[in-house]
């Protein structure tokens, strides 16, 4: 019996995709290297410094630990003003609705993202009070497709992972799911991965699953 789901952020809830997309090309440009979406794509679930390291290595470019912190910083910084820009009408009606008649329903509902950034995120789209934990990058030692992120949403919940559900679009994150003994529902690219429990098209499917 499910009484908790825990939902990825971005690419589930919402799509940030472009706007990290413009400051890593940013960024990108700045070093010489050549980016673009199906580059951006694979970073899609990543953290910022893994991230980081597949972009220089598709360039070719090595930097010391000090200058990829500082790139690392200078891409945070143009992400998080254009965050500044993001308002509610970044999360379609459905998300909303589903989100709402889940609570109704008495679930549990949580944010499991690698994002340092979610809060911020999930206060700009008018989210924030959907949800009873919020798990993030600020509270992690190890990234998808490791279940640490999830595995806290549900401690913070105060729930076993056999009764919560996670909902992602990556496949690092269904292997984190599963891997964290949670009950994996794809959407997206991960509804057509085979280690997927549950693949759905649309968020509203989950209302026929609970
Ligand atoms: C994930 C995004 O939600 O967060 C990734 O899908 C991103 O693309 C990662 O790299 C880390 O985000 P942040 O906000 O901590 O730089
Ligand atoms: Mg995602």
């Amino acid at each position: 019996m499910i009484q908790a789901i825990i939902f990825d952020l971005d690419g589930v809830l919402l799509s940030t995709d472009e706007l990290h997309y413009a400051a890593w090309k940013t960024v990108a440009d700045e070093l010489g290297i050549p980016f673009d979406r199906q580059v951006n794509n694979r970073l899609r679930g990543v953290s910022r410094m893994a991230s980081l390291e597949i972009i220089l290595e598709h360039g070719g470019v090595v930097l010391s630990p000090e200058e990829k912190e500082a790139v690392a910083t200078r891409k945070n910084d143009r992400y998080r003003a254009s965050l500044m820009t993001l308002t509610s009408e970044i999360v379609a009606p459905e998300v909303r609705e589903t989100l709402t008649a889940l609570k109704q329903r008495g679930l549990k509902l949580a944010v499991g993202s690698s994002s340092k950034n979610t809060k911020l995120i999930l206060e700009r789209a008018d989210l924030a009070s959907y949800f009873d934990a919020v798990s993030d990058g600020t509270n992690i030692t190890r990234s998808k497709p490791d279940p640490e992120v999830f595995l806290k949403a549900a401690a913070f919940l105060g729930l076993s992972p056999s009764v919560c559900a996670v909902v992602e679009d990556a496949v690092a994150g269904i292997d984190a799911a599963n891997g964290g003994g949670f009950l994996s529902i794809g959407i997206g690219d991960a509804a057509g991965y085979s280690r997927t429990d549950r693949p759905i098209r649309a968020l509203s499917e989950l209302l026929q699953m609970v």
